[in-house]
């Protein structure tokens, strides 16, 4: 691509007046319709990324879209001190779908994180019994669950944590995909242990699937254990990986379950937790909460967001275009990549390279040029989730890109 002079100005503005906590692959974006979006100077790609699967629906799904603007012209906040007439029934929706007594409206997923930690220390001392300040919460190495102190604190990455010092204390990180690693703690902490929050498939690490029967071993030992099964389904959930839920692959029901990101199909930050009333009622009448969390807005875009998912059978097809993706990118004729993985439509490749080499990245500015837009995470891996609206015609007009690309290396 050649970047004009509107992309370029655009980029510079960025870069002069914003943050530098990002590194952005060098395209500027200004519409998108479903399965594409296009740059400042119309050229039309393929969405490969979905916002991190936040638009799991598609860009601007008109009925997700229509929800807000009908919502947007009636009450828009009111803040939690008084009711409105939206919150409930979209608390009643969910909790329907998903089989929860009930839902604690957020907004960013990192919040829902936050929410979900303190909802387990707090049930840890009110219900389990733990003493004052000893509660335990586990994580697991390459875990990403967002950026305040709270969830930093856990993780392995030195990019996320380094030079934010002091950390959070009262965690314990073990390996991932590891249920002795998991039991040995859950013994070690005799009794101490709040809960274990884990991601069904790490996203951010570059798309870790753990072995069959993980999950499910991971509850089973937390259930032993008196323990909490918390499940960070922030990017894995919502029809993703080819289930409502990542869980679902194992028939887990978390105790708390967290949603954020496609909660709303990508229109604004909507994020929840959910569980039931043992776990849930901990928290009292002022003991946590949020201004914009469960606003009447973000309420029906939140509704009509699931019932496209749920209408529009997006897990099924995520399920089945991802066994064809799989397929198909294993058969490119290269020793580039080195495997592929995934569930659903949340796959990767892993480049033939090491984690700081700039290949990973290289690749995605040709796909780019070629009308493709994805993004490497840790350096060597490219992550591949588009939308779950996506046609199988669409997708192997993808995968021919794809190809096309990596034979050019
Ligand atoms: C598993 C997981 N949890 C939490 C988050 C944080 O979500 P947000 O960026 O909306 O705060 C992310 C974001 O990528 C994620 O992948």
């Amino acid at each position: 691509m050649q970047t004009t002079v509107s992309s370029q100005y655009f980029m510079e503005l960025e870069d002069k007046y914003g943050a530098h906590n990002y590194h952005p692959l060098p395209v500027v974006l200004s519409k998108g319709e479903g399965v594409f979006v296009w740059d400042t100077e119309g050229k039309k790609y393929y969405d490969f990324l979905s916002a991190y699967s936040a638009v799991n629906q598609g860009h601007c799904h008109p009925k997700i879209v229509q929800a807000l603007m009908n919502q947007a012209t009636e009450l828009t906040l009111t803040s939690r001190a008084f009711y409105n007439d939206v919150l409930g029934v979209y608390e009643k929706y969910i909790t329907d779908l998903l089989g929860y007594d009930k839902v604690l409206p957020m907004n960013t997923g990192v919040e829902a994180v936050e929410t979900a930690l303190k909802l387990c220390r707090k049930w840890a001392y009110e219900v389990k019994g733990i003493e004052e300040n000893q509660a335990k919460i586990i994580f697991v190495e390459g875990n990403f669950h967002g950026r305040t102190m709270g969830v930093i604190s856990a993780s392995t990455d030195p990019d996320s944590y380094g030079g934010y010092g002091p950390l959070m204390p009262g965690y314990e990180v073990i390996p991932y995909n590891d249920l002795t690693a998991l039991e040995e703690a859950l013994k070690r902490e005799n009794g101490n242990v709040a809960g274990f929050i884990v991601e069904p498939i790490q996203g951010e690490a570059g798309v870790f699937v753990p072995s069959d029967g993980y999950l499910k071993g991971a509850y089973d030992l937390c259930k032993k254990y008196g323990a909490l099964f918390i499940a960070d389904e922030v990017q894995t959930g919502l029809a993703r990986t080819g289930k409502m839920l990542c869980c679902e692959h194992e028939d887990v029901h978390p105790d708390i379950l967290i949603l954020g990101k496609a909660l709303s199909g990508g229109v604004l930050p909507v994020s929840a937790v959910l569980a039931n009333d043992e776990i849930m009622l901990s928290i009292k009448p002022g003991q946590h909460g949020s201004t914009y969390g469960g606003n009447p807005l973000a309420c029906k875009v939140a509704i009509a967001a699931l019932e496209v998912l749920v209408d529009e059978k997006l897990s099924e097809n995520a399920e089945y275009l991802g066994e064809i993706l799989r397929r198909e990118l294993k058969a490119i004729p290269s020793n580039l990549i080195t495997e592929v993985r995934g569930k659903g439509l949340l796959n990767a490749i892993v480049i033939n390279s090491s984690e700081d080499s700039k290949l990973g990245w290289e690749i995605c500015l040709k796909l780019r040029d070629n009308g493709l837009l994805a993004k490497p995470t840790h350096g060597n891996k490219i992550r591949f989730a588009p939308p779950l609206v996506m046609t199988e015609e669409q997708l192997y007009e993808c995968v021919d890109i794809i190809r096309k690309t990596i034979l050019e290396f």
